[in-house]
């Protein structure tokens, strides 16, 4: 056997992988595909790449040294399990087989539970950075045992994209903590995203900037402390110019955002964890609102803000520079609560499911190679440097100062939106969350009253120990009672 690295699946995604692989010292890459029409054409197109196809499990098997490691690169769900299969059938223990998809962290727990009982090893590694990072250099998220690391490990540095001179690869933790991981990096993609969508549509609304224009403006916020992937792509797309119609080409797409079910998940784990994801959620749900057509059309006349009211919104020129400040103060003020609230999750589900996961090393291993690259990560991985178990984000002095520095432009922004009409759901939810967590009394209190009215599900007082319940429908005096929570 002459090869130390497998690939199965050779659709874009697969492919990229193998030729990263095979264009790394030191590496022999095996491939396989259901239909062999892939596997060929990938080694005919790629001489330069030391391939060794294979046309079955048994020959894929075959040509792997020993631990034999295989990176499953298939669309996820039923797919992955049926590879899962036919790769224990021909695999031995101590052989490691890695699902490179984008699967649910839970699926990567049963399946690593009922691998690891024929003495393989299963490890559910996210891979970021799409079809280019797959070929260049991704952001790799592998969860799986310590021993599967050791084999795993240098293969993965060697492919992954670097920053700063750093691997973007950690050994997350076990079983599903990759996969986990990758799924709330998903769920913050998708608020960094919505955030970026907001700031636009509030920029072109409220100067009446052409998309080229605002195109200028994200360059240029490019250069700062808002330096990211998602903001230099943005650049690119609002400059493209629709070649049939000669329209910027976001103006002749149609505004119904798809989405593939990882933000979903990143808040469906939220809810059942109990963290506050606000700012991913909005950002989740406004793709599902966009995608309503037949509800935006019924709705089209709904009342807006009246003339009367004084709120018309446009900017004059002259103001437009500061409006345009503003905007982008709020833009970065919402987006270290989204990326607050996403590392609030992955320390909930590293207590849920019993992971270590070191968040700093998480923070760096997305400087590079992922979407959601971006300067201030460096910010991130500083403040768990400092303080390991933060227990907010955005508290780390460095944010606090930021917050500070930004917040009165992101009250604006938000009443200006609010006043004018249009929507800035995670901008606003955002803000509405850093206040809460401010807050020095909640009207949380008040719910807590009436739950004990309606169901007599009891409270807690601030200056006694205990637990207790007011006697509603009898004479009102409070007696002490059982914890219902
Ligand atoms: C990445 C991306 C990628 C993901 C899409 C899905 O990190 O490279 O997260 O894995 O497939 O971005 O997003 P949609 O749900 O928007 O299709």
């Amino acid at each position: 056997p002459s090869a130390n690295i497998g690939v199965v699946g050779l659709a874009v995604m697969g492919s990229n992988l193998a030729r990263n692989l095979a264009s790394r010292e030191g590496n022999t890459v095996a491939i396989f595909n259901r239909s062999s029409d892939k596997t060929e054409h990938l080694v005919q197109a790629h001489p330069e790449a030391e391939f060794v196809p294979a046309f079955s499990y048994e020959d894929f098997a075959d040509s792997l040294h020993k631990p034999r490691t295989a990176i499953i690169m298939v669309k996820a769900g039923k797919g992955t399990d049926a590879v899962i299969d036919a790769l224990v059938n021909v695999f031995e223990p101590g052989d490691i087989i890695v699902d490179g998809g984008n699967a649910l962290f839970t699926d990567t727990i049963r399946r690593e539970k009922a691998v690891r009982e024929t003495g393989i090893n299963f490890v559910g590694a996210g891979i970021s950075g799409g079809e280019e990072g797959a070929l260049l250099g991704p952001s790799i998220m592998p969860g799986g045992s310590d021993e599967s690391w050791v084999t795993l490990g240098p293969i993965l540095k060697s492919i992954a994209a670097i920053a700063e001179g750093e691997p973007c690869v950690t050994h997350v933790g076990h079983d599903g903590a990759g996969h986990f991981v990758k799924m709330v990096h998903n769920g913050i993609e998708y608020a960094d995203m919505q955030l970026i969508a907001e700031a636009y549509d509030l920029i072109r609304r409220g100067t009446g900037r052409t998309p080229a224009e605002i195109a200028d403006v994200f360059a240029e916020w490019n250069t700062g402390e808002l330096e990211s992937y998602l903001i230099e792509i943005t650049a690119e797309v609002l400059r493209q110019t629709d070649a049939a119609t000669g329209l910027p080409l976001v103006d002749v797409i149609l505004d119904q955002a798809g989405a593939k079910g990882t933000g979903a998940w990143t808040v469906q784990t939220a809810l059942d964890l109990g963290v506050p994801v606000s700012g991913i959620a909005e950002a989740v749900f406004a793709r599902s609102l966009s995608s309503h057509p037949e509800q935006r059309a019924v709705s089209r006349e709904l009342p807006g803000p009246s003339a009367s009211s004084g709120t018309e919104f446009g900017v004059t020129a002259q103001d437009a520079e500061t409006f345009i400040e503003d905007v982008r103060l709020a833009l970065y003020a919402s987006k270290i609560v989204a990326y607050s609230q996403g590392f609030d999750e992955i320390r909930a589900g590293a207590a849920q499911y019993g992971w270590t996961i070191d968040l700093g090393a998480i923070a760096k291993i997305w400087r590079g190679g992922c979407i959601i690259r971006a300067q201030f990560l460096n910010r991130i991985s500083d403040a768990y440097a400092q303080t390991p178990d933060l227990p907010v984000l955005l508290t780390a002095p460095y944010f606090v100062e930021a917050l500070g520095r930004a917040q009165d432009s992101w009250r604006r922004i938000v009443s200006t939106a609010a006043a004018a009409g249009i929507p800035a759901p995670a901008f606003s939810s955002s803000l509405s969350y850093y206040d809460g967590l401010r807050a020095e009394r909640l009207p949380a209190a008040l719910v807590q009253g009436q739950r004990d009215f309606f169901g007599a599900h009891t409270y807690k007082r601030i200056d006694k120990e205990g637990t207790f319940h007011t006697l509603w429908s009898g004479d009102r005096t409070e007696i002490e009672a059982e914890d219902t929570h």
